[in-house]
């Protein structure tokens, strides 16, 4: 199966897009074609400063191999090194209706908070169609808050074989059910747009403060408490399992903690779970131009996947006369 998948490199890496994304796709590189890239065209939607989308580009790169992305195993590069995404993205504007568009949670959501609207926000799922598109792509998988965007992919490619024969292959979303999403400190939707996240690779001491600002129901330190719903608990069980889930739970069952405590053991076990990746990150970073060559030998080969399909394109939209 060929499995690809994008990160916008809007911001820090959070614990949402480790287990809704990354970690399915480092588990996916052994028995299948798998590529990962960097959606930076996609994070001008939201960073309007060079400097700054430049050094999270390169940022995010170092997290991806550090979290596990292997460049042997997985094509990886970062979207704006491979230009003819933007080739397909034009020809697949003409597939995508208004309505459809119109109709996408993320544009919505973002409108309805606040965030000043422009094309690109609205077009943003027509990039990402292309994106998945370009590579005949099969899987992708995603958070739950993606599957609408790559159902509009679909629309897209079923509307543009319908015109001129079977060209694209038609992609399939994967989500991981019991991560499909991962909340914030705030409980709502973690995102790095929010500014609701933890992070992957903070220091440890701004990981605990972060985590204690988890919002928390008020019961008294005695008082026994929920733990289905509460989001310390649902996040430290991204980590547990077996035994040590249950541990926590009877101690929320047992009552005698407050929930200060049950935050110290989440910050200290997301801590260790990711001791080893925070190892690898340390190598990376210190070899930045590994880094750069790793990505732009994936660039080279997703352009070498790419150019056969957009060649087709060309010839059967008549643009190549
Ligand atoms: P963000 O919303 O923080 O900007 P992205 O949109 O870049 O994150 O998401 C990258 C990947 O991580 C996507 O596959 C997305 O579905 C997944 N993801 C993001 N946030 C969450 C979350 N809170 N829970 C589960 N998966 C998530
Ligand atoms: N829109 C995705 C997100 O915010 C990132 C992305 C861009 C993507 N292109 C993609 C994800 C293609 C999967 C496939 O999470």
């Amino acid at each position: 199966m060929r499995v690809l998948t994008g990160i916008q490199p809007s911001g820090d890496l959070h614990i949402g897009n480790y287990f809704g994304s990354i970690k399915q796709m480092v588990e996916a590189q052994d028995k299948n074609e798998t590529f990962a890239f960097i959606a930076n065209y996609h994070a001008m939607t939201t960073v309007s400063d060079g400097d700054r989308l430049a050094k999270l580009t390169m940022q995010c790169a170092t997290d991806f191999l550090a979290l596990g992305i292997d460049p042997q195993k997985s094509v990886f590069w970062v979207q704006s090194d491979v230009k003819e995404v933007l080739e397909l993205y034009w020809v697949l504007s003409s597939f995508a209706p208004m309505g459809l568009l119109e109709r996408a949670h993320s544009y919505k959501d973002k409108t309805a908070k606040g965030f000043a609207t422009n094309h690109s926000l609205f077009s943003y799922p027509v990039l990402m169609a292309a994106d998945i598109l370009l590579f005949n792509s099969q899987i992708v998988p995603v958070g739950k808050d993606q599957i609408q965007h790559v159902e509009i992919a679909r629309d897209i490619a079923i509307k543009f074989n319908n015109q001129y024969g079977d060209i694209l292959s038609i992609p399939e979303f994967k989500v991981q059910e019991e991560v499909a999403t991962v909340l914030g400190i705030d409980g709502q939707k973690m995102s790095k747009s929010y500014g609701n996240i933890v992070n992957i690779f903070g220091e440890e001491k701004s990981q605990l403060k972060t985590i204690k600002k988890i919002v928390t129901e008020n019961v008294a330190m005695e008082e026994p408490k929920e733990y289905e719903t509460c989001n310390v608990y649902n996040m430290a069980k991204l980590f547990l399992e077996g035994d040590n889930l249950i541990a926590l739970q009877e101690r929320y069952k047992r009552g005698g903690e407050g929930h200060g405590h049950f935050k110290i053991y989440l910050a200290e076990v997301m801590w260790e779970y990711f001791r080893e990746f925070r190892q690898k990150r340390e190598y990376f970073e210190a070899n930045q131009d590994e880094v750069r060559e790793i990505l732009q030998s994936g660039a080279a080969k997703a352009r070498e996947e790419a150019m056969p399909i957009i060649e087709k394109i060309r010839s059967v939209t008549g643009i190549k006369y």
